[in-house]
């Protein structure tokens, strides 16, 4: 298995630059960004515990004890709740920030336009949307996509750490601003946290731009490219 991922990470640098959809020509990151981000390391360690030693639940433990969720006032709203999918025992979980419409109406994380880039960036990285598992911060759809209130992530959080207990990843990656800021309760925006590791309860985190926000911002897509190589080197 490591020396299928080893051979794909070296097809991945092969075709690295020119290969990935990714790819524009390079631009560094400014001196000042690096040092900001350095300045950040401890920071968030220290922002986030460790992830409890206590018994561990399975993802099917998790969602029976969810059930029919009204712990908050997206319950009533709702079409369908949205748990997460993937692989229950995935190296990397990615954590977007709540469903939209379509993923109201499927019952499943990032199937909209924002999830079909998602899932070619999963695809990028050699791996499929089986080999993953995909989850946000909120369950339900806040109605009209408006932010998550501070009640419902409240009412909610509780089960995405059982969810992140549970399949026990190598790497988290928090896609977009809400979804990073979070998870690492800072307010820092994503455009400093994004670029390196942050500890989340003692597993490696990657903040990067949301798919939404790369819909509207192409040019953004090769700083997401430098962030999942670093996610790939990491999961070596
Ligand atoms: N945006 C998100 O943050 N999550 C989804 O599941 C879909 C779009």
């Amino acid at each position: 298995m490591v020396r299928s991922f080893r051979s794909r990470l070296q097809i991945q640098k092969t075709k690295g630059r020119r290969g990935s959809p990714f790819f524009m020509m390079g631009v560094s990151l400014p001196a000042a960004e690096a040092l900001r981000l350095d300045a950040m390391s401890e920071f968030t360690e220290s922002a986030a515990g460790k992830i409890s030693e206590g018994q561990r639940l399975t993802l099917q433990d998790v969602r029976s004890e969810l059930g029919d969720c009204q712990r908050c006032p997206l319950g009533r709203t709702r079409k369908n709740l949205v748990f997460g999918e993937g692989n229950p025992h995935a190296d990397i979980v990615f954590v977007g920030e709540a469903p939209g419409a379509d993923e109201d109406f499927q019952g499943r994380p990032f199937v909209g336009r924002a999830g079909q880039l998602l899932t070619k960036i999963v695809e990028a990285m050699n791996l499929g949307r089986k080999d993953v598992y995909i989850c946000n911060i909120l369950k339900c759809r806040p109605p009209g996509n408006r932010n998550p209130q501070a009640g419902e992530i409240e009412a909610c959080e509780p089960f995405l750490i059982k969810q992140l207990e549970a399949i026990g990843p190598k790497v988290i990656c928090a896609l977009g601003t809400f979804a990073a800021k979070t998870l690492l309760k800072v307010d820092v925006p994503i455009t400093v946290l994004r670029g390196r590791f942050h500890s989340y309860r003692g597993i490696k985190l990657m903040p990067t731009y949301h798919p939404a926000y790369l819909l509207r911002n192409p040019s953004a897509k090769r700083l997401v490219w430098e962030d999942v190589q670093m996610i790939m080197r990491e999961l070596e």
